[in-house]
C-alpha cells in the first residue's frame, strides 16, 4: 500500500499548522470553498457562520436562504433553499475539524466539530500559549482615548468608568494584534485655567519664590497647595480652615486640595466681575505663551497629574498623556484646511460647521476668537489620522457627550478624513457609558461630598475584602503580605468587574455588598473559582508543565525516521497502521496510553495523505468535557466580538459561563484519582489559563489560592 501511493506527512501538516483565527474563521474558510463550487457565479457571497442550537450541532452555515432568493428564476438547477443547503454540505471539503454535518429547516447546514480536533486545539494552546488563540483584526493601529479627567477637578466615578472600560478595550485590542495608542486626553487647556491662575496669583502674590522652593523639595510638592497656604497665608488661617475644614484628611490628598481650590476660585469668578475679567485676560496670556502664566499652569497640571498617577498605579493602568494643550499649535492649520474645503461658516460672530439634522451647529471658534473643546477634538482627530496613522479612533466618555462626537465624526466625514458610512476604515467610534448610581437611584455621591473620591472607593473595597478573608481564618494561614495582596486583587477586581459586566450604556448601581458577594456573577466568585481550579491541580501532586509537554509532541516536526513511540520504530508502526487502515479510524498503541489518530483523506485516487497526530493525553469523552472544551475554544471569537462591538460585558458573560461549564464538568467528572486524571488535569489547566487571560483582559489580577 505504501509503496504504491505517495505518502505525505510533513508538508501537509505544516500547512495545517498555520491555520489561524477563530473557529468561525476556520469554518468560514471551508464553507467559502464549498460556496465557490456550489454557486460559482455568486462570487461575492461571504459565508455566514453562527453558533447554533446545541441540539443540532455547534455551528451553522446560513447562506442557503439568501442564495436561493438570489438565484431563483435565473435558470439554476436548484429547486429550493434546501437543495442549495444540501449542495453546500456535499461540497464542503473534508476536514479534520468536522465530525458530522446535517441539514435543518430551509437549508441551514449544521456542523458538529470533532472532539479530537477540539482536544488537539486545546493541547496546542497549552503548549504554545494562549496567544495562539488571539483573533486577528483588520486594523493595525488604534487610538483609545480614555480616562481623560480635567485638571484641577477631582477625578470622579465617571472618570473611573472611562478608565476601566477604556483600559479593557485597549487590552483586548492589543491581544487581538492591534497596536494601541492609549491616550489620556486630559482637559488641561480650558478657560478654567484663567480663573485658577488668577486666583493663585491673588492668594500668593509671592508665587515665584514659593514655587521654586516647593519644586526643590519633591516631598513637599505632593502637598504643595497646603504648604503654599501655610507659608503665605499665615494671617489667613481662618480662610484656610474654611476651605479645608478637614485639614488632616486633605493634607494627604493634594488632588483634593486642588479641587477645593478650584471651587473657591470658581466662587470668586462667579461673584466678582473684576476677577472674572482678569481671569479671562489670564487665559489670553496663558495661550499667548507668557512665561509667568505658563509656569503657574504647568504647576497646577503637575499636582493634578500626581494625583491621577496614583490612581492609575493602583488600578494597574498604563496611559500616555496627550492633553488638550498638545493640539493647540495645530488648530489654526486644521481650521484653515476645513475653511478651504468650505465647511466652516460664520454664525453670530462665531465660526461653525453646520451639521445636517442637528439643532445647533458645531462651534469651532468662539465669538471671542478662542478655541474650544470642539476645535481641539477636530485637531486631535486630524493628528491621530495623519501624524499617528491610526485606523481606528475610539473615544470613551459618558453618553452625555454623544452629540459632540456625532458632530465631530460627521464633520470629519464631510472633510473627507473618514469614509462615509460606519463600516470601513479609518473609523471613529464613541464608546458611551451610563451613570453610576447610588443605592437611592440617584447619581452616586457620599453624604459629605458631592463626588465620590476614587481612592476612598478602592480603599473601602480592599478593606472589606480583607475583613472577609480574616473572617475565613486566613490571617492565621497566610502572611500579612499575602493577605494584603489578595485583598487588593479581589477588592479592585470587584470594583472593575461590577462596572464591566453590565452593558456599558446602562446606568449601574454602585453597591459594595453586591459586588463583594462570593456567589453570583461577581469578580469575587470568579477569582475564587479560579483559585479552586489551581488547588485541584496542586492537590493532584502532578507537575502540570510536565504533563503538558509529555502529552503533546508535534509529530509534524519530526521526520519519519526519527519518530519513535515508546522505543518502537515508526516503520514498524506504519506497518501496523497500514494493516489497520481498513478499519480506518484509530488504533491503540499498547504499552502506553497514547492514541494515534490516523486521518485518511483521499483527495484524488492517486494521492493518499496521512496525517499522524499524537492527540495523546487530552481526550474529551464525557459530554461535559466536550462542552467545556468547546467553550474554551470559543474564547477567540468572543474577544473578537467584544472588540468589534466595543462591549466588554461580552467577555464577562463568557467568563461567567466558562465558570459554569467548569462546575458542571467538575461535578460530573472525577479528576484526581480517576483513570482520566491526566486528561482532566489538562482540561483544568486549560480552563484556568483561559480564565486568567480573561482576568488580564478585564484588568483584574488573578489569585491562586483561597
Ligand atoms: N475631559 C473630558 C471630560 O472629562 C473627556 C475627554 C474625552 N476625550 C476627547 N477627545 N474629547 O469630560
Amino acid at each position: 500500500l505504501f509503496s504504491a501511493t505517495r505518502v505525505q506527512t510533513v508538508s501537509t501538516m505544516a500547512a495545517d499548522e498555520e491555520v489561524v483565527g477563530t473557529v468561525k474563521d476556520q469554518l468560514a474558510k471551508l464553507f467559502e470553498e464549498s460556496l465557490r463550487v456550489t454557486v460559482p457565479d455568486q462570487t461575492d457571497t461571504d459565508p455566514l457562520i453562527a453558533a447554533c442550537n446545541p441540539r443540532f450541532g455547534d455551528y451553522q452555515c446560513n447562506n442557503a436562504m439568501s442564495l436561493w432568493t438570489k438565484i431563483k428564476g435565473t435558470g439554476s438547477a436548484f429547486t429550493g433553499p434546501q437543495p442549495v443547503g444540501q449542495a453546500i454540505m456535499t461540497n464542503l471539503p473534508r476536514s479534520e475539524m468536522i465530525e458530522s454535518c446535517s441539514i435543518a429547516g430551509p437549508g441551514f447546514v449544521n456542523v458538529k466539530l470533532s472532539r479530537q480536533w477540539i482536544a488537539k486545539s486545546i493541547q496546542k494552546m497549552l503548549i504554545k500559549g494562549i496567544e495562539t488563540w488571539s483573533p486577528k483584526l483588520r486594523v493595525k493601529r488604534a487610538v483609545v482615548d480614555f480616562s481623560s479627567p480635567n485638571i484641577a477637578k477631582e477625578m470622579h466615578v465617571g472618570h473611573l468608568r472611562s478608565t476601566i472600560i477604556g483600559d479593557t478595550l485597549a487590552r483586548m485590542l492589543e491581544f487581538s494584534n492591534v497596536e494601541v495608542l492609549r491616550r489620556n486626553h486630559v482637559g488641561d487647556w480650558g478657560t478654567q485655567f484663567g480663573m485658577l491662575i488668577e486666583f493663585l496669583f491673588e492668594k500668593f502674590p509671592n508665587m515665584e519664590v514659593v514655587s521654586d522652593q516647593a519644586i526643590g523639595d519633591l516631598e513637599v510638592s505632593e502637598n504643595l497647595f497646603r504648604k503654599l497656604f501655610i507659608c503665605f497665608c499665615g494671617h489667613l488661617f481662618e480662610y484656610l480652615y474654611e476651605i479645608f475644614p478637614n485639614m488632616e484628611v486633605v493634607s494627604d490628598q493634594a488632588i483634593g486640595d486642588l479641587e477645593a481650590f478650584y471651587k473657591a476660585s470658581k466662587q470668586r469668578f462667579d461673584s466678582d466681575p473684576g476677577f472674572k475679567e482678569r481671569a479671562q485676560q489670564a487665559v489670553v496670556s496663558l495661550q499667548g505663551g507668557q512665561e509667568k502664566y505658563r509656569k503657574a499652569w504647568s504647576q497646577i497640571c503637575e499636582i493634578s497629574r500626581k494625583g491621577y498617577e496614583k490612581v492609575y498605579q493602583r488600578l494597574g493602568i498604563v496611559l500616555e498623556e496627550k492633553g488638550e494643550s498638545f493640539y493647540n499649535p495645530y488648530i489654526p492649520g486644521v481650521l484653515e484646511e476645513l475653511s478651504k474645503k468650505g465647511l466652516i461658516e460664520e454664525s453670530e460672530g462665531a465660526r461653525v460647521i453646520f451639521i445636517e439634522g442637528k439643532k445647533y451647529p458645531f462651534i469651532v471658534v468662539k465669538s471671542d476668537g478662542g478655541f474650544n473643546y470642539a476645535s481641539t477634538d477636530l485637531t486631535a482627530l486630524w493628528y491621530r489620522l495623519n501624524e499617528e496613522k491610526a485606523e481606528w479612533m475610539i473615544y470613551v466618555t459618558d453618553v452625555g457627550q454623544r452629540e459632540h462626537f456625532e458632530m465631530l465624526f460627521t464633520a470629519a466625514k464631510r472633510a473627507g478624513w473618514l469614509p462615509p458610512g460606519d463600516n470601513s476604515y479609518p473609523k471613529a467610534n464613541h464608546v458611551g457609558f451610563g451613570l453610576v448610581l447610588g443605592e437611592d437611584g440617584k447619581r452616586f455621591r457620599t453624604r459629605s461630598t458631592e463626588v465620590v473620591k476614587l481612592v476612598d472607593l478602592l480603599d473601602e473595597a480592599k478593606s472589606r475584602c480583607k475583613a472577609a478573608l480574616v473572617d475565613r481564618g486566613k490571617a492565621e494561614e497566610w502572611t500579612e503580605e499575602e493577605l494584603e495582596q489578595t485583598a487588593e486583587a479581589v477588592g479592585y477586581g470587584a470594583v472593575k468587574y461590577a462596572d464591566l459586566k453590565n452593558n456599558r450604556l446602562t446606568n449601574y448601581t454602585f453597591n459594595f455588598d453586591q459586588m463583594l458577594n462570593d456567589q453570583g456573577n461577581t469578580a469575587v466568585y470568579l477569582l475564587y473559582a479560579h483559585a479552586r481550579i489551581c488547588s485541584i491541580i496542586r492537590k493532584s501532586g502532578k507537575d502540570v508543565e510536565e504533563l503538558k509537554k509529555s502529552s503533546f509532541q508535534d509529530l509534524s516536526r519530526l521526520s519519519l525516521q526519527d519518530w519513535t513511540v515508546g522505543g518502537d520504530n515508526l516503520r514498524r508502526r506504519l506497518g501496523m497502521i497500514a494493516l489497520n487502515l481498513n478499519s480506518l479510524t484509530l488504533m491503540m498503541v499498547q504499552k502506553t496510553s497514547l492514541i494515534i489518530n490516523v486521518y485518511l483523506h483521499i483527495e484524488k485516487v492517486s494521492y493518499i495523505y496521512i496525517l499522524l497526530y499524537q492527540t495523546g493525553a487530552l481526550v474529551l469523552e464525557h459530554p461535559n468535557e466536550r462542552a467545556l472544551g468547546l467553550h474554551l475554544l470559543q474564547f477567540a471569537e468572543i474577544v473578537e466580538e467584544a472588540c468589534t462591538n466595543l462591549l466588554p460585558n461580552v467577555l464577562c458573560e463568557y467568563l461567567y459561563s466558562l465558570s459554569g461549564h467548569f462546575t458542571t464538568f467538575y461535578t460530573n467528572c472525577q479528576v484526581v484519582g480517576s483513570e482520566q486524571e491526566t486528561s482532566r488535569l489538562l482540561l483544568c489547566e486549560a480552563t484556568a489559563e483561559v480564565m486568567r487571560k480573561c482576568f488580564y483582559l478585564l484588568g483584574i489580577r488573578p489569585v491562586y489560592k483561597i
